[in-house]
C-alpha cells in the first residue's frame, strides 16, 4: 500500500514537471503551472501583461495603525510637556506623514519643530544632551513598533476591492501579479499574511519587499525589477499606489499608475504628476480587470483607463 503510494507520487511529479516543461505548448496548463513558480523565478516570458499592488496604503490603510501605536508609546512612557500628555491627532498624523519619512524623524521634527521641547517621562527630567534624546526616541520607537505590529496581527483588513480585483487578476493567464512594498521585508511578510492569507501570497508571480532592492521609492528600481522577474514589457505593467512617492516609482519605471488615495492623500495633485487614474477605493468605485486592460488589451498602451469610474481630472486653471 504504502509502495504504491509513494510510486504515485513519484509518477505525479513526473507528470508535474512535464506538463511545466512544455508548458507553452499545452495552453491550457499555462496557468497552473505558471502559478507554481517561485516568485523569484527567471523571467518566463508567459504573460503579457502585469498588475502590481504597493502594500502599505493601497491593500491596507497602515497610517491609523501608525498613529496608534505612536500614542500608545506615548502614554505607556507618561510622556508630557508643561503638564500636557503628548498625543498625535489624525489631522497632525496626516501633517507629519506629509512632512517627515520614518518614525524617529517623526518623533525629532515633532520635540524640536512642533513643541521646540523635549517631554518629561512620568517623573524624569526631559532628556538634555543629544545623546539622551536619541536614546528616548529609540526607546519609544522600539516600543511603538511592538504595538503596530501587535495591532496589524488583530485587526488588519484590506481595502474596499483589493481581493477582489486581486483574485480576478489571478485567474486571468495572460496578467502576471505581484506586490512590490518599501517596507521592511519582515513588517511586510507579516502584514501580507494577515491581509491577503498564505494561499493568495503563494499564488503570487513577483513579490518584492523593501531590503530586496537597494533603492527605495521615488526610485523605479523595485518596480523595474518586478517588470524583469516577470518577463513583462513596462508599458504593459499596470502599478496600484496610494501616494505620490509611488507614483514616481512607477512612472519612473514608465508604467501605468492607478491611484487608490487614503485620507492623508486625497489633496494630492496625482493627475498633475502623471497618474492615469485615480479612485478613493476601488470596491467604491467597481474598478475592475476589464476596466483597467481592456482598453490597454484593444487600443494599446496609450489608451485612457478606467472611463467613467476614475475621479475627473482637476479642471486647469484658466
Ligand atoms: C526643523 O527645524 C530645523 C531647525 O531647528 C530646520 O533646520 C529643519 O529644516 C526643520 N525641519 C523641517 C522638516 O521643516
Ligand atoms: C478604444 O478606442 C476607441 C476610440 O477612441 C473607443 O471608442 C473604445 O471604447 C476604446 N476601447 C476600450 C476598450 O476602451
Amino acid at each position: 500500500m504504502f509502495r504504491s503510494k509513494q510510486f504515485c507520487l513519484a509518477a505525479f511529479c513526473l507528470w508535474v514537471s512535464a506538463v511545466q516543461g512544455f508548458a507553452p505548448v499545452f495552453r491550457g496548463f499555462r496557468f497552473q503551472s505558471q502559478r507554481l513558480l517561485q516568485n523569484n523565478a527567471a523571467p518566463s516570458g508567459e504573460y503579457e501583461y502585469a498588475l502590481l499592488f504597493d502594500c502599505d496604503g493601497v491593500i491596507l490603510e497602515t497610517e491609523e495603525f501608525h498613529r496608534q501605536a505612536y500614542n500608545g508609546a506615548f502614554e505607556a512612557a507618561e510622556l508630557t510637556i508643561d503638564g500636557e500628555p503628548v498625543v498625535w491627532s489624525v489631522e497632525y498624523y496626516d501633517v507629519l506623514q506629509n512632512t517627515v519619512g520614518g518614525g524617529k524623524p517623526k518623533m525629532f521634527f515633532h520635540f524640536r519643530n512642533t513643541t521646540k521641547a523635549f517631554p518629561m517621562s512620568g517623573q524624569k527630567p526631559a532628556p538634555v544632551t543629544l545623546e539622551e534624546q536619541q536614546a528616548l526616541i529609540d526607546a519609544l520607537q522600539t516600543d511603538k513598533t511592538g504595538r503596530y505590529k501587535k495591532f496589524v496581527e488583530e485587526n488588519a483588513v484590506c481595502r474596499p476591492g483589493v481581493l477582489e480585483l486581486m483574485d480576478e487578476a489571478l485567474a486571468n493567464p495572460m496578467i502576471a501579479v505581484g506586490v512590490c512594498s518599501a517596507s521592511t521585508k519582515e513588517a511586510a511578510q507579516r502584514t501580507l499574511s494577515v491581509t491577503l492569507g498564505q494561499e493568495r501570497i503563494e499564488k503570487l508571480d513577483v513579490c518584492i519587499l523593501g531590503d530586496d532592492v537597494s533603492e527605495k521609492k521615488p526610485s523605479p528600481m523595485i518596480y523595474n525589477e518586478a517588470a524583469k522577474r516577470i518577463g513583462v514589457p513596462a508599458d504593459r505593467c499596470v502599478v496600484i499606489e496610494d501616494s505620490l512617492i509611488g507614483l514616481q516609482a512607477a512612472k519612473g519605471a514608465n508604467m501605468k499608475c492607478v491611484i487608490t488615495y487614503t485620507g492623508g492623500t486625497k489633496d494630492e495633485d496625482f493627475y498633475g504628476e502623471g497618474a492615469d487614474a485615480k479612485v478613493p477605493n476601488l470596491g467604491s468605485r467597481g474598478v475592475t480587470l476589464a476596466s483597467i486592460f481592456d482598453p490597454i488589451m484593444e487600443n494599446g498602451s496609450d489608451a485612457e483607463l478606467m472611463v467613467g469610474l476614475k475621479d475627473p481630472p482637476a479642471v486647469p486653471a484658466a
